[in-house]
């Protein structure tokens, strides 16, 4: 596979045409940025970990039958991936409410939802990426009602695996946002799961000692964001001693990096 042209770049992630007009290359940046930009820096070994766990979760997806973009990993930063038309809408689902919807209706912090809760939000920059309902999304022709219906089921079935998947090794899946894509497959138009799912896109707490092993380590300066990642994916099974992406390599490589500057 031939490595093509720049075709997307966002603030995690690159996109890249290949030689197979349906494929694309999806790469992983240590980018990490926090509230619409305003907060943002590099993380060394943030991509390297994401891209193993979005191919994990995203692969066991697969297995359950949740069809999804990912085709295989190429190496420590890249997947191969269907090319879709992304729907732009972020699908944020809630188990426990925590981070904006607590500030926005005064819920209190950790308050167990009785149902999971799926919030739509404008997948635009320029305007914050506003919450939005699903009125709002029929009304611009952001996507149809039968897309709509068909992405809240996949939402609910890609939640309960999530949920039992994470449980199983010690740790609460608090909230986290999905993205789905249009494509053709036989001539069919179908909904397929895209972008990654990772500890940059969910909420994930220790599920003992509630600590916090995601992206908010660096909303919130709690510090130590690759030793939680790295401690969500030994745990998910996938770093072996080995794998080059193992905890104490890509610590040690942060810490290098970090004693040069
Ligand atoms: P929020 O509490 O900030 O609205 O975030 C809800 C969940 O969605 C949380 O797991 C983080 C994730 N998320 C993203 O992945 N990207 C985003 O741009 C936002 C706002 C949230």
């Amino acid at each position: 596979m031939k490595k093509g042209k720049k075709l997307y770049e966002g603030k995690a992630k690159i996109i890249y045409a290949t030689n197979d007009k349906n494929l694309v290359i999806q790469y992983f940046k240590d980018d990490a940025t926090a509230f619409n930009n305003q907060k943002k820096t590099t993380i060394e070994g943030k991509g390297v970990l994401n891209n193993r766990i979005s191919e994990h979760i995203l692969s066991n997806l697969s297995q359950i039958g949740i069809k999804n973009h990912l085709i295989k990993r190429l190496n420590m930063r890249e997947q191969v991936i269907k090319l879709v038309e992304i729907i732009p809408i972020e699908f944020i689902v809630r188990n426990v409410a925590t981070g904006s919807i607590t500030q926005r209706l005064g819920i209190e912090d950790g308050t167990i939802l009785k149902e999971p809760l799926i919030e739509y939000c404008l997948k635009n920059d320029k305007l914050g990426d506003p919450l939005i309902s699903e009125e709002h999304i029929l009304t611009f022709d952001w996507a149809t009602k039968k897309e709509i219906d068909k992405v809240k089921k996949l939402i609910l079935r890609i939640n309960d695996f999530m949920i039992g998947m994470f449980r199983g090794v010690g740790i609460k899946l608090i909230d986290f946002k999905l993205e789905f894509g249009r494509i053709k497959i036989d001539g069919k138009n179908e909904i397929i799961l895209a972008d990654e799912i990772s500890p940059d896109t969910c909420r994930l707490w220790d599920s003992i000692t509630d600590k916090k092993l995601d992206k908010d380590r660096f909303r919130k300066d709690l510090g130590d964001l690759i030793p939680a990642y790295t401690e969500v994916a030994k745990r998910l099974g996938i770093l072996h001693e080995q794998s080059n992406v193992s905890a104490v390599n890509v610590t040690k490589l942060s810490s290098i990096k970090r004693r040069k500057k």
